[in-house]
């Protein structure tokens, strides 16, 4: 699990002499996230990233504290590895992947053959040589991500919506009914560990496409071609609302002995009615033991491929929706920060008037957790005895050490001595309760002492 290997703890409680405390457990103030509160039951939780946005420090802020799990959102495609044919371009999904692993995120590879998002010098064939060009591609884009990826959408939406279970024409498919087992067939010849998923929407709920695909499974798997799981998108509004019977199809797969995975979910809509969607695909998942995990089809409804629907867990400022309670609290776990109940909330400035310590205001406590060249810092508030209305963190970052980004915080500098305030939704701390911020940096991560004043 990331970030749950906390290798140093120092506790200050103002000018008084920091005593340090080497821990492996977790802290038990970790604020729960969707990754933890998932991970917690066993299951993942996912989204899909896009390179070009990690300059955003709010983007990366959300994707680096939230999820245990990342899918390029476009990187892996075709037309992104293959741009001309057998010139291969890996370098922004290569991005993706080894951002994933220095963060602890496993990776969904997505996807290997699709009609979609095909570059154009495949258009121009057909037959033998289009298969060919599958085949190659197919090679050569697993053979890249060999033993990186925790799955791979082999087979990206190959089944029609006709409502008569057959397959979607396209290019691919003129090749020979059978270019989705030579798909996952060549897939597992170039990686033997990634899981093998075909992946689908509309199939969501018992109907004819999902029972074409169950059929198609249950095949495969009678004749031994090779095929882990299956992917159901669930992109979810009011013209394809959340099957009653979602629950009972993840199972029917499951039951043929593969895993079944969401992996595209977005719910169109706002509010309670959003929230309570979002707990029942949870719900749904958690009641089938198969089910692996969960991605969002995106982070801020910004950032998602239908934003008009705002269909995701964060607005567009990054702050977290009702949606995002309702997912944490189906997992069983509790919201600790950020906090969507606060929203909306009055900006709170926090007040210099108390000294750190004075009165036990508050304490300070931070985790790191590091790699070679960088870190990641949970830090976590905690006010004493009375309300926080405010309050103000001093970090002292080492020589060479830089931050690059952080969430539910404002950071006075980047490097040397960083002081960390409040942001409008954690200003305000009950007696007695914590809230949490983070930081990720490049150089060495901190040690020594946190100063807490309100
Ligand atoms: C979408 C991306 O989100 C967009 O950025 C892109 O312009 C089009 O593709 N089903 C899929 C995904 O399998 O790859 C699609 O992603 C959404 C529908």
């Amino acid at each position: 699990m990331r970030r749950k290997h906390a290798i140093l703890t120092v506790l200050t409680t103002g000018a008084l002499a920091a005593a340090a405390v080497l821990t492996v457990t977790p802290s038990a103030n970790a604020a729960t996230t969707l990754g933890s509160a998932a991970s917690a039951k066993g299951k993942y939780f996912g989204t899909a990233a896009a390179a070009y946005k990690f300059s955003d420090s709010v983007y990366t802020g959300i994707l680096d504290r939230e999820f245990t799990m990342v899918t390029p959102e476009n990187e892996m495609k075709w037309d992104a590895t293959e741009p001309s044919q057998n010139s291969f371009s890996y370098s922004s999904a290569d991005t993706i992947v080894n951002r994933a692993k220095a963060n602890g995120q496993r990776v969904r590879g997505h996807a290997l053959a699709w009609h979609s998002q095909q570059p154009g010098w495949v258009s121009s064939l057909s037959g033998t040589a289009l298969r060919n060009a599958m085949i190659n591609h197919i090679t050569n884009v697993a053979t890249h991500y060999k033993g990186q990826l925790y799955a791979w959408d082999v087979v990206n939406e190959a089944f029609s919506d006709n409502g008569d279970g057959s397959r979607r024409s396209s290019n691919l498919q003129n090749t020979g009914n059978d270019w989705i087992e030579v798909a996952f067939k060549t897939a597992r010849a170039a990686d033997s560990t990634a899981k093998l998923c075909y992946n689908d929407y509309n199939t969501d709920g018992v109907n004819a496409k999902s029972t074409a695909v169950y059929n198609m499974v249950k095949d495969f798997l009678a004749r031994g071609v090779p095929i882990d799981c299956v992917g159901f998108q669930s992109h979810i509004n009011s013209a394809s609302p959340l099957p009653s019977d979602y629950q009972a199809n993840l199972q029917r797969f499951a039951d043929l002995g593969v895993e079944v995975q969401i992996t595209e979910l977005d719910i169109a809509g706002s509010g309670s009615a959003q929230a309570t969607t979002y707990a029942n695909v949870v719900k749904a998942c958690l009641a089938v033991t198969k089910c692996a995990g969960i991605t969002v089809w995106g982070i801020r409804d910004s950032d998602s491929w239908r934003s008009g629907d705002t269909p995701l867990l964060f607005d567009n400022s990054g702050n977290p929706k009702a949606a995002y309670n309702s997912v944490i609290s189906a997992f069983g776990a509790t919201t600790s920060s950020p906090s969507a109940s606060v929203s909306p909330s009055v900006s709170v400035s926090p007040s210099t008037s108390t000294s750190p310590g004075t009165g036990g205001a508050c304490t300070a406590t931070f985790s790191n957790n590091a790699w070679t060249g960088g870190f990641v810092t949970t830090v976590t508030v905690k006010a004493g005895s009375s309300v926080l209305n405010g309050w103000r963190v001093g970090i002292t970052l080492p020589s060479g050490a830089a931050i690059t980004n952080s969430w539910s915080t404002t950071a006075s500098g980047s490097s040397g001595a960083v002081t960390f305030s409040n942001v409008n939704y954690n200003g305000s701390v009950a007696a007695g309760a914590s809230t949490s911020f983070g930081f990720q940096g490049t150089g060495s991560a901190p040690s020594g002492t946190a100063s807490c004043s309100a």
